[in-house]
């Protein structure tokens, strides 16, 4: 029996949310006290030794981002470093930041401050998603408690370090949740990408040095600076370490959200956690990592789940979302609503995405509609997420591809049947 593993969401549902004085006596700030001691170099050695890697999505290591940001010289004349919490959590079948911001919203922002402190940053943003009220509601008031009592504002307890943090509503396009756009959405601007590089580290928010952490990964840092490198490297794996929020959903029993160490498998989440498939169904399918997510079949279920191994067998982590399909599920209709998705949210910008989201779903639907053959019509929506994956101008166009390669994998058996 694998056991939940709470760093991120320790004390949900324990304490009071309201209260700064619960968080107080479960130990909160103290990782900031110990960390307003210590030097800016020290707390980036702490994250980066410890392997912490982005919850957000990529898995990117937390270590290298902080590091290249603190590093980075302005570009501007007057310099200013921000911090970035993105709190958007577009993605379908995710809804772990919210439990978070909902059931410990100091817990973040303790991790937020620390990070700031890190790289020096003197203005933070979190930007949330407009439909999250209550997640609104229980930030901004922990948000004024902390800095009613000094940990954050001018001279946070005494130590001369400054940092405010204010609020910034998004208004639910999915693809402001992707980090440039999410800057250019708080300068102000329409919800478009930039071109990668340069990076946020070097060149972001108004064109300065930026750190850009999602809520799951900034919750992980105060446990880090109390309890040490080597407690959290002991747990997850060896390239991943830690623990990951996974949220279920679907044809499973118990649908809803566990903490556990990274490698865990996909049979304990669903089985353990889960309580297995919902009405004593058979197991068919997982979609991993919601939209921009892979199908997975049952030969998967005793893989573990982490970054690398995932990446090893061309599936994917994400965000954490586990899609659970019993056997009488449709891949091609859950596919059909994938596509219409990102068609829906594709932004326009370039041609690859804007074509190639509606030919899609014009090839699916002319399969469902058996008015092709379906081998040649699933060939062409391969070939056309290839395209937009290589000439996309943001990783929205260059997702499609997992959803439609994986479904091709492993239930092209059941693509190329008539299933009416
Ligand atoms: C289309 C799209 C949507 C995204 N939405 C989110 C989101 O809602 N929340 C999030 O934290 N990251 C999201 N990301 C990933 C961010 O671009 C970025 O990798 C993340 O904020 C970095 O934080 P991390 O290093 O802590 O994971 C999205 C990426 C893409 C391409
Ligand atoms: S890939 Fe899609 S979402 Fe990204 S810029 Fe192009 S049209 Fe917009």
């Amino acid at each position: 029996m694998v056991a939940e593993c709470r760093i991120a969401t320790k004390n949900v549902g324990r304490i009071n949310p309201e209260s700064i004085d619960d968080y107080l006596a479960s130990g909160g700030y103290e990782a900031l006290k110990k960390t307003l001691q210590l030097k800016p170099e020290e707390i980036v050695f702490a994250i980066a030794k410890s392997g912490l890697r982005g919850r957000g999505g990529a898995g990117f290591s937390s270590g290298m981002k902080i590091k290249f940001t603190g590093e980075a010289t302005c570009q501007l004349l007057e310099c200013m470093r921000f911090i970035v919490c993105n709190a958007d959590e577009g993605e379908p079948g995710t809804f772990k930041d919210r439990i978070i911001m909902e059931g410990n919203p100091h817990l973040y922002i303790e991790g937020m401050i620390i990070a700031a402190y890190a790289v020096s940053a003197e203005k933070g943003y979190i930007y949330i998603r407009g439909e999250y009220t209550k997640s609104i509601a229980m930030t901004r008031m922990a948000l004024a408690q902390a800095r009613e009592r000094g940990f954050l504002g001018s001279d946070i307890l005494k130590s001369g370090y400054s940092l405010n943090i204010d609020l910034k509503i998004g208004a639910g396009s999915y693809l402001c949740g992707e980090e440039l756009t999410l800057l250019e959405s708080l300068e102000g601007k329409r919800g478009y990408p930039r071109i990668k590089p340069p990076y946020p580290a070097e060149k972001g928010l108004f064109g300065q040095p930026t750190l850009i952490n999602n809520v799951e990964t900034l919750a992980h840092i105060p446990a880090i600076i109390i309890h040490g490198v080597d407690w959290y490297t002991r747990l997850g794996s060896k390239k991943s370490p830690g623990t990951k929020i996974f949220t279920l959903s679907g044809d499973v029993a118990l649908p809803g959200y566990v903490e556990a160490e990274m490698g865990v498998t996909l049979r304990e989440l669903i089985d353990q956690f889960g309580g297995g498939v919902s009405g004593g169904k058979k197991f068919k399918a997982a979609l991993l990592g919601g939209a921009a997510g892979t199908f997975v079949p049952e030969s998967y279920l005793d893989v573990h789940m982490e970054y690398d191994t995932l990446q090893a067998k061309d599936a994917v982590l994400g965000s954490g979302a586990v899609i659970v399909m019993a056997t009488d599920k449709s891949i091609r209709e859950m596919l059909n609503s994938i596509l219409r998705f990102f068609q829906h949210e594709s932004c326009g910008k370039c041609v690859p995405c804007r074509v190639g989201t509606q030919q899609l779903l014009i090839l699916l639907e002319q399969i469902n509609g058996a008015r092709r053959d379906k081998e040649k019509a699933f060939a062409e929506m391969l070939r056309q997420s290839e395209i937009m994956a290589k000439t996309s101008l943001c990783p929205l166009g260059q997702s499609p591809i997992l959803a439609v390669k994986s479904a091709l994998t492993h239930f092209s058996h059941e693509l190329y049947v008539d299933m009416r």
